[in-house]
C-alpha cells in the first residue's frame, strides 16, 4: 500500500502547482492532476489547502561536538528528533577534526556518534583544524571513497581551530582538484583577538561585548580575503558560512556579479534578532544569544537584516541553515559569567528554520518559491544530493513536509520546542503556519502533532559534489 497525497500545492523553486503526490515505498513515484491520483488501496492524506513541499535541508549543525570547555547539548539522537518536528528530513554535520588528529580518526568518531540514532538521513561535512600533507591527502579521499564532499575552515578562533591564509589556499588548491566545496567561517579571528583582550582589560565582560568585539567590517574583511584566495585558487567553489554582515554580503554579491563561484549561506536568528533585546539583556541573560558570527545591532551604520532579507530574495545569498549549536543556559552558558570570552558559542534552531523562514514569505520578504529553494532544493544542489533530495519529483525519495498555512505554531519551551535545551532564542515568536505531517523516505515521522519516528531510521548519506555549476 502507497501513500496518496492528495489535493495539495505542490512547490518547487520554479513556481506552485496543485498536484496529488504517490509516494510508494521509499521514494515519490508519480504526480497527478488533483483529485486523478490513484485512491483504491492507498492510504490517502487529504492536504486540501495545504502546502507540500520537499523535506528541509540543514547543510550547518552540530550535534555532539565538544567546544567551550563542554559538549553541545544535543546529540545524533535528540538534534535529529527535533530537526523532524522542524520538517527537516536530512541534516550534514560537521565532523570535527580534533587539533592534531588524522582526519580519518575524526571522521569515523563521527560515525560513531551518528550510528543507529538518527531520525532523519544525514551527512557530514569534515571540519579541518590542522591542514598538512596528510590533511589534503585525506580531503581527496573523503571525496573519492567516503561520499564526503565539503570541507569547513575557520579564518576565526586562532589557536583553536584556525586556519592561516596559506593553510586555507592549498586546502583550496587541493578543492580544485578533487571537487570538494570549501566552506569558510569567515572572521577575522587575529584582529578579534585582539579587541576582545582589549574589552576584558577594560573591565567589558557582559555578553553584549561579545558583538562590540566582533565587528562586521572583520567579517567583511575575512570573506574578501576568502573570496580572493579562492579565486588565485582557479575559482573554487566557496560556500561561506552563517553570514550576518551587510559588509560581508557585499562581498559575496560582488564576487557572484563578477561570475565567481561563490555561494552565501545565512541563518534565522540573523534574519530574526538583533543585539538589541537578547546580548544587552540585564545580568548574565544575554549569554543566550552568544554565537559567532555574533548577533548585530540595529543601531549600526547599516541594516543587516534587511540586507540579509534582501540578499536571500536576489540569489546574493543560495542557502538558509541554522548552524546549530545548543547548550543549555545552566552550567554551559554559565561557564563564560564574568567573562564573555568563555561563554560557549552557539545557538539552537535546528527545529525552527523552516518556521522562521516562512515566516519571512507571510512578511513579504521572499516568495514561497524561494523559501523551499533556499531551505530544501538549493542545499541539495550544494551539497550533492540532488535528485534524490530537495525536490517533489518521481524518482525522489519521499521527504515531504506538508505544510498548513492556516493553523498557527508558538515556539519555545513547553510550547513547540524539541532540543534539548532549557530555554529557545526564538521564545514566544509565532508562525503563521504550522507543520503538518513530515515524511521521511515514505515513513510517517510527524503527524497530528505527534511523533512516531524511531533512532536509527536516518541513514548515513554518501553525497556526490556540488552540482549547482552544472
Ligand atoms: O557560534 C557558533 N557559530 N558556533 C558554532 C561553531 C561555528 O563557528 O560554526
Ligand atoms: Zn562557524
Ligand atoms: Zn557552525
Amino acid at each position: 500500500m502507497g501513500t496518496l497525497i492528495a489535493n495539495g500545492t505542490v512547490i518547487s523553486p520554479t513556481g506552485r502547482i496543485a498536484q496529488d503526490v504517490l509516494v510508494d515505498g521509499e521514494r515519490i513515484v508519480a504526480l497527478y492532476i488533483p483529485g486523478t491520483g490513484p485512491r483504491d488501496g492507498h492510504r490517502v492524506i487529504d492536504a486540501t489547502g495545504k502546502y507540500v513541499i520537499p523535506g528541509g535541508i540543514d547543510v550547518h549543525t552540530h550535534l555532539d561536538l565538544p567546544l567551550g570547555g563542554t559538549v553541545v547539548s544535543d546529540n545524533f539522537e535528540t538534534g535529529t528528533i527535533a530537526a523532524a518536528w522542524g520538517g527537516v528530513t536530512t541534516v550534514v554535520d560537521m565532523a570535527d577534526q580534533h587539533t592534531g588528529e588524522s582526519v580519518h580518526d575524526g571522521l569515523a568518531e563521527w560515525h560513531e556518534k551518528a550510528a543507529g540514532k538518527c531520525a532523519v538521513d544525514y551527512s557530514f561535512t569534515q571540519m579541518i583544524s590542522t591542514l598538512d600533507d596528510e590533511s589534503l591527502k585525506a580531503m581527496d579521499y573523503l571525496t573519492e571513497h567516503e561520499g564526503i564532499t565539503s570541507f569547513k575552515f575557520f579564518m576565526a578562533y586562532p589557536g583553536a581551530c584556525y586556519s592561516d591564509d596559506g593553510q586555507i589556499l592549498r586546502a583550496m588548491q587541493q578543492a580544485s582538484h578533487n571537487g570538494g566545496l570549501i566552506m569558510m567561517h569567515a572572521e577575522n579571528g587575529i584582529a578579534i583577538d585582539v579587541l576582545v583582550a582589549q574589552a576584558l582589560a577594560r573591565g567589558e565582560t557582559d555578553p553584549k561585548y561579545h558583538s562590540f568585539t566582533r565587528p562586521p567590517e572583520l567579517e567583511g574583511e575575512a570573506t574578501h580575503r576568502a573570496i580572493v584566495l579562492s579565486k588565485v585558487a582557479g575559482n573554487v567553489p566557496l560556500y561561506i558560512v552563517h553570514m550576518s554582515a551587510a559588509e560581508a554580503l557585499d562581498e559575496v554579491a560582488e564576487a557572484r556579479h563578477n561570475g565567481q563561484n561563490v555561494f552565501g549561506e545565512t541563518c534565522p536568528q540573523y534574519l530574526h534578532l538583533t543585539l538589541e533585546g537578547t546580548l544587552d539583556r540585564p545580568g548574565f541573560e544575554g549569554a543566550k544569544f552568544v554565537c559567532s558570527p555574533p548577533l548585530r545591532s540595529k543601531h549600526d551604520h547599516r541594516n543587516h537584516r534587511a540586507d540579509l532579507w534582501k540578499g536571500l530574495r536576489m540569489n546574493e545569498l543560495a542557502v538558509v541553515a541554522t548552524d546549530h549549536c545548543p547548550f543549555c543556559f545552566k552550567d554551559q552558558k554559565e561557564l563564560g559569567r564574568g567573562n564573555f570570552a568563555k561563554i560557549p558559542n552557539g545557538l539552537g534552531g535546528i527545529e525552527h528554520r523552516l518556521e522562521l523562514i516562512y515566516q519571512g514569505v507571510v512578511a513579504g520578504e521572499l516568495s514561497l518559491e524561494r523559501w523551499v529553494e533556499t531551505c530544501c532544493t538549493t542545499p541539495a544542489r550544494l551539497f550533492g544530493l540532488f535528485p534524490k533530495k530537495g525536490i517533489i519529483a518521481p524518482g525522489s525519495d519521499a521527504d515531504i513536509v506538508i505544510w498548513d498555512p492556516n493553523r498557527k505554531t508558538e515556539i519555545g519551551v513547553g510550547k513547540k520546542h524539541h532540543s534539548n535545551m532549557d530555554y529557545s532564542v526564538y521564545e514566544g515568536t509565532i508562525i503563521d503556519g504550522r507543520i503538518d505531517t513530515v515524511m521521511s523516505r515514505g515513513t510517517v515521522l510527524v503527524e497530528n502533532d505527534q511523533y512516531f519516528g524511531r533512532p536509527g531510521h536516518g541513514k548515513f548519506l554518501k553525497r556526490g559534489l556540488c552540482n549547482y555549476l552544472a
